[in-house]
């Protein structure tokens, strides 16, 4: 069947493609009300957000040190990581948080240049070991289990002056550093992700240039550098499902963020834009991992747009048929990052060639609802039912998979201690989640992001996303608990998503 008509019988099939975007189910609605006991609850973090000690004990410098340190105006308030939530020295602070909350995990990821920095094996950092196994520790004592990333935007300086994610060695020095994480902290950890949010990384890394290390090239470099990323986390799985698996009972995959993508219209035209806009974002990384390829619209559209825009070859680089069986197959669970959704359209007119980047590859429009809520960031519209037709769409595209989502919060910012919006938007959104485990989603896990305010980025400490409020100014960086905190607490333990009413 030809692609576009397999796209139209595969939407037109599933309710989660039709349009739905309409103001009245922008607000903060709640279908289902207890979250099934089997979930699992967890929160996390990152290491360049929370850690601070950007130089202390043999830390190695990383891409956000630098990007940042190099023109402080790329973060909305001129702040940095540098100390952060300085969980290098407050870690049991952070787990006490947990234990307070009451979760069943924990993820948080690895500097690779606290450990290695250079970026190489050339120099092992025992202070940076002795870090992460002081916090395993601290939350083994505390019953908490750990799911470890291993890259959260945070490559090596040295790495990056030699190219970083757009050079091919990158593949060995992730898999050496994958390696040392997995035999030294192997015992530790239940879960691994090998590497948070490609799509940030090689887009907004590599493409737009807004995200550390900052190289804009759009359409090509952000191509070149998803190529390594997924050939990275395929050889690093392919080690730890070898060498590590059978004794260190964990399981690995990679964590890959997705909005929802809504078609505008009942249209057909309209459908199918928001159908490619999902195989562009998810796809992008999912079809390669579940099925060894890029999706074929991809390689079908930057192939038709290179010719027409003079390029020789295709800027969407090919993977050889050893590649291809490399990648495929490589997770041992689908993970998810949400936040919020879009709404697509078709191009008025399909012939039309737009310009060199990763956007205009896909040749339909999105767009967000003015009238959706935001939170604190523009981009970050609250919208709780693109949630549950993700879930649902994940599950019709990749068949029947484990979905573990390791990520879903909201931001404001104040950091106020009565933070009802933020327990409006747990609750709606888990809600979402649970009514697609009743239609068959199977959910295992939920992560909220974050437990702690943190380094937010381009948006520094104007938005935060913690459960417990810090004052940055604090030297003693003090948590403390905002009532959505205890919200979560109370799910935990009555499994009851409102305030009554479960029984
Ligand atoms: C990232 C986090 C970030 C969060 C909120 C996710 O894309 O993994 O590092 O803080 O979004 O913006």
């Amino acid at each position: 069947m030809e692609l576009f008509h397999l796209l139209v019988v595969v939407c037109l099939s599933l309710p989660s493609c039709l349009a739905d975007g309409d103001d009245e189910f922008a607000n903060y609605t709640i279908t289902k009300r207890i979250l099934p006991k089997h979930i699992a609850v967890g929160v996390a973090t990152a290491a360049y957000q929370i850690e601070g000690a950007w130089n202390l004990d043999g830390k190695g410098e990383q891409v956000w040190d630098t990007f940042i340190h190099d023109n402080p105006s790329r973060v909305s308030d001129h702040t940095n990581g540098d100390v952060a939530s300085d969980s290098y020295h407050f870690y049991k602070q952070d787990v006490a948080a947990m234990k307070e909350v009451g979760v069943n995990y924990y993820r948080f990821s690895i500097a690779w240049s606290r450990i290695l920095p250079d970026g190489t094996l050339k120099k092992i950092n025992q202070a940076g070991i002795d870090y992460y196994v002081n916090l395993f520790e601290e939350l083994e004592s505390k019953g908490i289990q750990a799911m470890v990333t291993l890259h959260h935007w945070d490559i090596p300086t040295a790495l990056e002056k030699q190219g970083g994610w757009q050079n091919p060695k990158v593949v060995d020095w992730f898999v050496d550093y994958a390696r040392l994480c997995y035999e030294k902290f192997g015992k530790y950890v239940q879960s691994w992700v090998t590497i948070n949010e490609p799509k940030q990384i090689c887009h907004a890394g590599y493409g737009l240039g807004v995200f550390a290390p900052g190289v804009v090239s759009p359409g090509v470099g952000e191509y070149l550098c998803a190529r390594h990323v997924l050939l990275a986390h395929a050889k690093a799985w392919h080690v730890f499902d070898k060498e590590f698996r059978s004794k260190l009972k964990s399981r690995n995959t990679i964590v890959i963020d997705s909005d929802w993508y809504e078609p505008a219209t009942h249209s057909k035209a309209d459908a199918i834009a928001a159908e490619i806009k999902r195989q562009f974002v998810y796809g992008m990384y999912a079809h390669p991992i579940v099925y060894g390829n890029w999706p074929k619209i991809m390689i079908d559209n930057i192939a038709k747009y290179s010719k027409a825009q003079g390029f020789k070859q295709s800027r969407l680089p090919a993977f050889s048929q050893e590649e291809i069986e490399l990648i495929k197959g490589t997770y041992d669970f689908l993970a998810v990052n949400h936040y919020t959704t879009y709404m697509v359209s078709a191009l008025e007119d399909p012939n039309h060639v737009g310009g060199v980047s990763w956007d205009e590859d896909s040749g339909v429009n999105s767009y967000q609802k003015s009238t959706w809520k935001t939170a604190a960031i523009d981009w970050f519209k609250i919208v709780p039912w693109g949630f549950g037709k993700l879930l649902r769409w994940l599950k019709h595209t990749y068949g029947d998979k484990e979905i573990v989502i390791t990520e879903n919060g909201v931001s404001d910012t104040t950091g106020t201690l009565r933070d009802q919006h933020r327990i409006d938007y747990l609750q709606s959104y888990m809600s979402h989640m649970v009514d697609a485990i009743y239609d068959g989603v199977n959910v295992t896990s939920y992560t909220v992001w974050s437990i702690i305010d943190n380094f937010e980025w381009n948006q520094g400490f104007n938005a935060k996303l913690g459960m417990y409020y810090i004052n940055m100014s604090d030297p003693e960086k003090r948590r403390i608990a905002k009532d959505s905190s205890k919200y979560l607490a109370k799910v935990i333990k009555t499994r009851c998503l409102i305030e009554s009413g479960c029984e």
